[in-house]
């Protein structure tokens, strides 16, 4: 009977599904014989087979079968101005006539680097590369450079980007690291108090810095400036990552919960809608490090494309758009979301969670749990299949999410009535798919 039933679902949901994407399966079937795995990144995957993007314009985006997405996922959230912004669009265009490479140095460069130290009080210096993964890279190595010191602790399940010590305690997989990956990272929880105390005073002559996301994990209570003060002191560097909590004000996570930082990332929105770009910048005493003109031996940086022209054009762009008006509407947007989806949960009957701050909505069944090992992370295989299909019904839709479908992210040309169609879509879906959640994982169905 339980098999039955998802089979029936599973059915139905991808039927509709291939009906309205034939191009794309189409495409994937192509794209198999050239690219590992059909697509260049594992969260643009889903089964049976992802949706081929054609373009965006605004908050929608169009597939190969001319269908019209409102787009959630948004270039992995970094096109927060929505698809094709037209004075991001024109800078890039400008910018690319006059110059599309520089071996050199730009006027354009100091002039991207002020919008940073204008918002952030904690930034008195900036440096810039290619992605967010880079920029927290740097960071640490900054304040390792800065401290002396080689470990950095880190919040488990926390993501900061994609080289093997970044993914310490969040990514499965080991396959092609070597034992030793990771090895200066602690991942522990850094909402234990009484257990962060004790970590900085056990390992105070190796701490180089405490590696924090602006977003998912850090609420809106004290914990930060508890963290804040046992970094001061223990003359610890707080480094935080901005790539994601950047879009929550003009002055990211910082202003956003009161907090200032020694060190800051970024990436993602600042390179104007979808260019590859990341940065970092903090206190002119740790900044200084990467001062060849004072330093004997300066902190390493370099970078092809760091700073390219035409991402530079488009970033100061990005910036100049996002007044603090424009956050309020992002964050209101997203605030209307996350209370549609929790009410769609709550009147269905269906334990869900919808978390993060502001544009940034976190939603997914059950309760979100974060495990230190995300080899023991156990998602039952009936709520899993649910979850995909869920999601694959919110495609068929017009919903566009990534692979896994929990991160929802609003963007400055979606309208409430954009959200409240979606809303309704998630009502729908959840109530289509309870019998089979009964039947598939009933520890989801509410009291
Ligand atoms: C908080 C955070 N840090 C770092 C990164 C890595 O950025 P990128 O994908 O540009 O390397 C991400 C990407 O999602 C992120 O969310």
């Amino acid at each position: 009977m339980k098999t039955e039933i998802l089979t029936q679902y599973r059915t139905k949901i991808e039927n509709d599904y291939r009906k309205k994407t034939k191009l794309s399966k189409a495409a994937f079937k192509e794209a198999q014989l050239y690219v590992a795995g059909g697509v260049t990144r594992e969260t643009c995957y889903w089964k049976p087979y992802p949706v081929f993007v054609e373009r965006g314009e605004g908050c929608r985006i169009y597939d190969l079968d001319g269908n019209e997405y409102v787009d959630y996922n948004n270039a992995f959230t970094s096109s927060l101005l929505g698809h094709t912004p037209p004075q991001v669009v024109e800078a890039i265009r400008e910018s690319a006539t006059k110059l599309l490479g520089a071996g050199a140095a730009t006027q354009s460069i100091h002039q991207f680097a002020k919008l940073f130290c204008d918002r952030y009080s904690s930034v008195d210096k900036m440096r810039f590369c290619c992605s967010g993964t880079e920029a927290v890279m740097y960071a640490c190595r900054a304040a390792r450079a800065h401290t002396g010191k080689e470990k950095i602790v880190k919040h488990i399940g926390s993501y900061h980007g994609g080289t093997p010590e970044q993914e310490v305690a969040v990514i499965a997989s080991t396959r092609g690291l070597t034992s030793n990956s990771g090895i200066d990272v602690i991942a522990t929880n850094v909402y234990d108090r009484q257990a962060m105390k004790a970590l900085f005073e056990k390992h105070q002559t190796e701490l180089a810095g405490l590696l924090l996301n602006g977003v998912w994990f850090l609420k809106g209570d004290d914990t930060l400036m508890f963290l804040r003060d046992l970094c001061t002191r223990y003359g610890v560097p707080m480094i935080m990552d901005e790539v994601m909590s950047f879009r929550l004000a003009m002055g990211g996570a910082q202003e956003y919960f009161g907090v200032e930082a020694d060190i800051s990332c970024f990436g993602k929105y600042i390179g104007g809608a979808g260019l590859a770009v990341g940065a970092f910048g903090g206190r002119e005493e740790i900044m200084t490090g990467f001062d060849y003109t004072t330093q004997s031996e300066p902190i390493h940086q370099a970078g092809t494309f760091a700073a390219n022209p035409v991402t530079v054009a488009a970033g100061i762009a990005s910036l100049k758009t996002l007044t603090p008006k424009y956050f309020t509407r992002l964050n209101n947007l997203g605030n209307r979301l996350k209370a549609g989806f929790n009410k769609a949960f709550n009147e269905i009957g269906i334990k869900g969670y919808v978390m993060g701050e502001g544009s940034l909505s976190l939603m997914g069944f059950g309760e979100l749990e974060m495990v230190s090992d995300p080899r023991r992370a156990n998602v039952p295989e009936g709520q899993a299949e649910v979850a995909r299909l869920l999601q694959l019904a919110m495609t068929v839709k017009g919903n566009y999410v990534a692979g896994s479908g929990t991160l929802w992210t609003t963007t400055g040309p979606m309208t409430d009535a954009d959200i409240d169609k979606t809303v309704s879509d998630l009502h729908k879906c959840l109530a289509e798919a309870k019998p089979v959640i009964a039947e598939a994982a009933h520890n989801l169905i509410g009291e």
